[in-house]
């Protein structure tokens, strides 16, 4: 292919490139803006290859706007300072039904109309990121800056280029439209980070030993004011375009209007956005988003409610700070101050010793909150939070709430704090590994047996339902359960003599439950018994190579250690574990009670060295179910989208994942698909 290319004139290479640039940046349009790819990912990938062929050849025509520059330019030494051409101004907030009601009161007074008019608004999602002003010029994108004071802001246009929903060039969607494109455009978005990649980027740094982000708007941020363009390219950020600045040559009517054209010009807009009349349905939306919110992959602080029709807007004008034709409608806020009244510390299934701040009960984001974590030792002291302090709590979407940091604390505080020496609920002695404290007592103390317990009973382990945690607490308590083993001597009559709201039919329930749990997967088996850092995947690497429990006990280190999956850290952990004498008569007595794990198919499997990862819900089976179906036909199934994975399996209303796995180029499957193939590769057996 380079020789072809080498003949070609300089003027012949530079046209071939602007077909290949325009061309891809239509399919991204598609795919990205439009959500509807036109080719499939090999013709793109095909494309994307030619222009970097071309390019390679002829560096001369490289250009910053070029697609295959999104990986990220030269990085920078400081950001330029860009003036806005209009104010990026800020909104007025309403926290209640009451102030969102005055908002609409006055603004129907200055208008002079009528109090029970119903005024039209463009209501859309407040999203949880930071301002940006894209400008572009007959179609290219020359600039692009941060809010910064909302005069002038930092120039972070090489950044910027990097999100892969933002063209670089207005010319592949507007001739998609048919029409031309303004010769000035400025658009103003909100660039935010997905949950996904938010939760990615931190566990990526806690595993480095960098600071944690608080939250995904700070980490947008960081990625956005990156010097080097190439680590914004690496967190993938997005953007959701929610207004205008000055356009030339378009005359909008409306908010709305404005935010179609911006589609139309390959900028997408909040999915959520729509157009509203009156204050009812204000309401009515702020509820639809808040309820919304828990299932989307970027954070939301509210929602914006827009006077729809421009004519109007001029009308109500604006102050330095805001316009009179907007509001911000904002959630309750995720963080709140309370009191730390203790700090106690739980022992969690490993042993590892968690202190837990004990706070005067606070409403937050609607759930009330009296216990938040404090992690480990070092966090209390790092953050120096002791009883008596009034402290800043925050709740992150699914997150567990946790301690921020001190707000205000008395003159005279409680001394600092400082790990027990003795496990709190068993006294047995304390150890600390790293930054981890862990009560040395294992099954032997209370609190880990019955999370262990709990633990073996699990869906994904092996699935007995009827002993979820209150009923594992009370069988222990009452001495009934002393390992997990004592799971098969249950009898209906020990069950009953319980109370506790036992009766004959759960009773009988749960041991036909327990009766049926005796054939699990090996890997099932493995992944039960609860090895420190032995999870679904390493449990299954384990019962592939292994293929009996009893091999898998007599393993040597370096066997362990050759495993692909296994590293130095695990392996010693799944070797102590198995020379512990009281876990191996724990074993021991499983098999005793007829306990007899399947090992996985005995050929290759057709889908050996194949991965899956599912989406959505599928409608035959279950996603426990689909997973046994990939471990018994030899395959691995993965928990995130990575380079690693082959196949995503698709169900209805499929979350990010699959956006991922289409930018990842990982071939996606219907669930019927999946079906047959594993089929197929269970008949082979
Ligand atoms: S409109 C003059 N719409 O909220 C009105 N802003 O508190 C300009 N934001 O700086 C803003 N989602 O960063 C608007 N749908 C939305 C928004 C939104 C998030 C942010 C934006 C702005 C801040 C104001």
């Amino acid at each position: 292919m380079s020789k072809k290319l080498k003949n070609l004139s300089e003027d012949e290479a530079a046209r071939k490139i602007k077909a290949l640039r325009q061309e891809i940046e239509a399919h991204n349009y598609s795919y990205y803006t439009l959500d509807k790819p036109e080719v499939t990912d090999a013709e793109y990938d095909r494309l994307m290859r030619s222009l970097v062929a071309l390019e390679e050849e002829y560096p001369a025509l490289i250009t910053p706007d070029s697609p295959t520059q999104r990986v990220g330019a030269r990085p920078l030494d400081t950001f330029g300072q860009v003036r806005h051409t209009l104010p990026m101004l800020s909104l007025a907030n309403a926290f209640s039904v009451e102030e969102a009601a005055k908002f609409d009161e006055r603004i129907k007074k200055i208008l002079k109309l009528p109090a029970d008019y119903l005024m039209e608004y463009a209501a859309e999602p407040k999203m949880d990121g930071l301002a940006v002003e894209l400008v572009y010029e007959d179609g290219t994108l020359t600039r692009a800056s941060t809010r910064g004071d909302g005069v002038s802001g930092e120039d972070v246009t090489e950044n910027i280029r990097t999100i892969k929903s933002i063209p670089q060039d207005l010319r592949a969607a507007g001739a998609k439209r048919g029409g031309a494109v303004p010769p000035l455009l400025e658009a103003r978005g909100e660039v935010i980070m997905p949950l996904s990649g938010f939760k990615k980027l931190n566990k990526e740094r806690e595993a480095s030993g960098e600071a944690l982000f608080a939250n995904p708007r700070n980490a947008a941020a960081g990625a956005l004011r990156q010097l080097d363009p190439a680590v914004t390219a690496s967190r993938r950020l997005d953007i959701y375009f929610y207004g205008v600045g000055i356009v030339e040559g378009v005359d909008f009517k409306t908010h709305m209007e404005s935010l179609q054209f911006l589609r139309a010009m390959g900028l997408k807009f909040n999915p959520y956005a729509r157009i509203i009349k009156g204050l009812d349905e204000v309401y009515a939306y702020f509820e639809e988003i808040r309820e919304k919110r828990e299932t989307l992959d970027y954070e939301l602080d509210g929602t914006v409610i827009k006077v729809n029709d421009l004519s109007l807007q001029t009308r109500l004008g604006q102050t330095a700070r805001s316009p009179k034709w907007a509001l911000a409608y904002k959630f309750a806020p995720m963080q709140e101050q309370t009191l730390l009244l203790r700090i106690d510390v739980s022992v969690g299934r490993t042993g590892a010793l968690t202190p837990v701040a004990i706070l005067e009960p606070v409403e937050l984001a609607g759930v009330t909150v009296g216990r938040a974590t404090l992690h480990n030792e070092d966090e209390v002291l790092r953050k120096d939070v002791r009883p008596g302090d009034t402290v800043i709590i925050e709740r992150a979407g699914d997150v567990i709430p946790e301690v921020v940091c001190v707000a205000t604390s008395p003159q005279e505080r409680a001394a600092p704090f400082t790990m027990p020496d003795k496990c709190p609920v068993c006294a047995s002695p304390v150890e600390k590994t790293g930054a981890i404290h862990y009560c040395i007592a294992g099954l032997g103390c209370p609190a880990q047996l019955k999370k262990s317990i709990e633990h073996f009973c699990s869906k994904k382990a092996l699935d007995i339902t009827g002993l979820g945690a209150k009923a594992v607490e009370n069988f222990v308590d009452k001495g009934l359960l002393k390992d997990v083993a004592g799971i098969y001597e249950l009898t209906k009559e020990k069950i009953l003599s319980l109370g506790e709201g036992w009766a004959e039919l759960s009773a009988s329930n749960l041991l036909a439950s327990i009766e049926a749990s005796k054939k699990p997967p090996l890997a099932s088996f493995i992944f039960a018994l609860g090895i420190k850092g032995v999870g679904e995947r390493t449990a299954s690497v384990l019962a592939r190579r292994f293929r009996s429990i009893e091999t898998l006990m007599e393993a040597e280190l370096p066997e362990l250690l050759d495993l692909s999956d296994i590293g130095p850290l695990i392996a010693p952990g799944i070797k102590e574990f198995f020379s512990e004498e009281r876990n191996r008569a724990v074993i021991d007595k499983l098999r005793a009670a007829g306990l007899r794990p399947l090992p996985p198919p005995e050929s290759e499997g057709v889908l050996k060295g194949k991965t899956f990862l599912f989406t959505g819900a599928l409608s035959t089976i279950s996603r426990e179910e689909a997973k046994r179906l990939v471990q018994s036909a030899g395959g691995d199934t993965a928990s995130s989208v990575s380079k690693r994975l082959n196949y995503l399996v698709v169900g209805e209303k499929p979350g990010s994942k699959l956006k991922k796995a289409r930018e990842m180029h990982v071939t996606i499957l219907t669930e019927e698909e999946f079906l047959s193939m594993v089929k197929k590769s269970v008949a082979v057996d």
